[in-house]
């Protein structure tokens, strides 16, 4: 099985994710220790149709792991969601020698590797998001990044925050995760933090508690609304309406997507590129690298994209009973 791969393909997809670029380095230093030749693919799943592909050596991810984005690019490819489109992929893949994928990105992105796979092209996942919502793996490269931009502008936003007696309504990234949002609100001292997985009534969870907290003698407020549950601009306005506080709406938008990436994601991301190339040459084909507690784990593909992640309670219950 081991000599079958002789040439990787890798690419990431998807939103990007500070910590890519560590993980297309592993990917391409594993692939070339082991005697296989490593190929970049660009910018996601349109490199494979419109065969857009560079070779990569030793020296080509050199200068790399500190840096934000991907040396690769990604794209959302709706051409790629089409049987036609996969086929074309595939054959691309067969007709310059890429025996094997792998794909850095979310879910949208395993769901593509999973269709390659049927393909006949083998693939491994490596989970690469800032929302930490792939339900296999306790982490997702990019996740740390993420949470420490966030903390680090909610901390300015205080400043003045405070300054004026205000309330700021900070919306954080997390299309249907609240992983980053309830993390960052614990962090940063949040009053309220909105999560999609946990029902919010404004008038009980949110006015009420600031009213309550108000009593106690604060008077500045942060609450964290994670995108998936509403606008920012919406909540300021209905809270400054229902308490008289002075609302300001903050998105922290696409700038949580960038930036040097954490020893945290820098690590996560070299064990994990490492450990699917590893899966590849093993004969392990199209499997999800995962997270589990300290270590490095697999799924396989349609498994991985069958599970479902809970949010702790715990953490939910946290920062309710010390936000006050
Ligand atoms: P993420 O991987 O971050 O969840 P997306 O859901 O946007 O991001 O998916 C990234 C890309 O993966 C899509 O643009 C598409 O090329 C591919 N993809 C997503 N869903 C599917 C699917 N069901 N079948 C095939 N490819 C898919
Ligand atoms: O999945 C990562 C993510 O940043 C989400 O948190 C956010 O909802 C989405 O991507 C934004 O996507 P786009 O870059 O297309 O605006």
């Amino acid at each position: 099985m081991a000599n079958e791969i002789k040439k990787i393909g890798v690419l990431t997809s998807g939103g990007d994710a500070p910590g890519m670029n560590a993980a297309i380095r592993a990917v391409v230093r594993t692939a070339i220790y082991n005697g296989v030749q490593a190929v970049g693919v660009m910018r996601g799943y349109n490199g494979l149709i419109n065969g857009d592909v560079i070779p990569m050596d030793l020296r080509s991810v050199s200068g790399i792991i500190h840096r934000g984005g991907t040396m690769l690019y990604t794209a959302r490819c709706q051409e790629f969601k089409t049987l036609e489109g996969q086929k074309k992929a595939a054959d691309f893949c067969r007709s310059t020698g890429i025996d094997a994928l792998v794909v850095i990105g979310g879910d949208g992105s395993f769901r593509g590797c999973k269709d390659m796979a049927a393909q006949g092209i083998p693939c491994v996942g490596i989970p690469g998001t800032i929302d930490n919502d792939i339900a296999c793996s306790d982490y997702t490269i990019g996740y740390d990044t993420a949470m420490n931009t966030a903390v680090e502008m909610i901390d300015k936003l205080r400043d003045t925050t405070q300054s004026h007696d205000r309330c700021s309504v900070v919306e954080v990234m997390g299309r249907n995760a609240g992983y980053l949002a309830l993390n960052t609100g614990i962090a940063c001292g949040a009053v309220v933090t909105v999560i999609p997985e946990v029902p919010c009534d404004i008038d009980r969870d949110i006015v009420t508690a600031m009213q309550e907290t108000r009593s106690t003698g604060k008077k500045h407020f942060i609450i964290i609304v994670a995108e998936g549950v509403g606008r920012a601009h919406d909540f300021a306005e209905i809270i400054e309406k229902k308490t008289g506080i002075e609302s300001r709406a903050t998105v922290l938008g696409h700038v949580q997507r960038g930036g040097s990436p954490s020893l945290r994601d820098r690590v996560a991301a070299s064990r994990m590129g490492y450990h699917a190339v590893q899966l590849l040459l093993a004969g392990q084909y199209n499997r999800v690298v995962a997270e589990k507690g300290q270590d490095i784990v697999n799924y396989d593909i349609t498994e991985a994209l069958t599970m479902n992640k809970v949010m702790d309670p715990e953490l939910v219950k946290i920062a309710q009973v010390i936000s006050i």
